[in-house]
């Protein structure tokens, strides 16, 4: 499976790169998938099929990777737009809602998905859902001196919410901005994303939660079909 899960990831993320044209600020996504696709983007630069690209990645494994593979790099604060972003997704509904925030870098990838004129979502097909949070966990990122304030507050509206804890380091995972996680699971799956973005957000110490709502406008998946992968451009329902 994993195999095949890699081989959907690559035909997605390569595809992903074909949108992408001379002369754009291109906003880079983080995770597998959105590594695969930064590095066909680095390989079409090396091998001159794009010129004149800036990228705005979203965090500090996009930016070492794009850096290795001689992307030019600009921050947020230095681009006038961003014409196309491209990330990954560890849910997508058939509404293109999603949660993301696997990796823990939600924060800035909200900052990209919102700022670009395209956000096109790019996943394997394990991540089609048609209710979010039955399967993945709901990330949410605190400030680290509120995060058992915030657990309680998410208690109270019906999420059960646990700190995210680190592989390979003693506690928890720090967020690229120094911040923790809790990752929370509402019972019965979020029936308004829209609304729940919204009200977890609104809680004092929350920087931004892991609900991407009303953003995306395209969702290619990766598939495979008689053992072949390919790619579907998702429709919207
Ligand atoms: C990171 C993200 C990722 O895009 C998401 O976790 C999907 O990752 P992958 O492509 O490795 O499955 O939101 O914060």
């Amino acid at each position: 499976m994993a195999d095949l899960q890699d081989q959907m990831k690559q035909a997605v993320a390569q595809a992903a790169t074909e949108q992408i044209q001379s002369g754009m600020v291109v906003g880079l996504g983080s995770g597998s998938t959105a590594a695969l696709m930064i590095q066909a983007l680095g390989a079409k630069l090396q091998r001159g099929e794009l010129t004149d690209i800036t990228g705005v990645t979203t965090s500090f494994q996009g930016e070492v990777l794009a850096a290795e593979l001689g992307i030019p790099l600009q921050s947020l604060n230095a681009v006038d737009r961003i014409d196309l972003a491209i990330d990954g997704a560890d849910e997508v509904d058939p509404s293109f809602q999603l949660i993301k925030g696997g990796g823990a870098c939600h924060v800035q990838e909200k900052l990209v998905a919102v700022r670009a004129k395209r956000f096109v979502v790019v996943v394997d097909s394990t991540k089609l859902v048609d209710t979010l949070n039955l399967g993945f966990l709901l990330p949410v990122e605190v400030l680290p001196g509120a995060w058992r304030q915030v657990q309680g507050q998410l208690r109270e509206m019906g999420g059960d919410a646990q700190l995210r804890m680190a592989v390979k380091k003693a506690g928890p995972v720090v967020t690229d901005q120094g911040n923790l996680v809790l990752d929370v699971k509402f019972a019965g799956g979020i029936g308004n994303p829209e609304a729940l973005e919204k009200d977890i957000n609104n809680l004092p110490g929350v920087l931004e939660n892991g609900l991407f709502v009303n953003l995306t406008d395209q969702v290619l998946v990766g598939e495979i079909t008689g053992g072949v992968a390919g790619v579907r451009d998702l429709p919207k329902r």
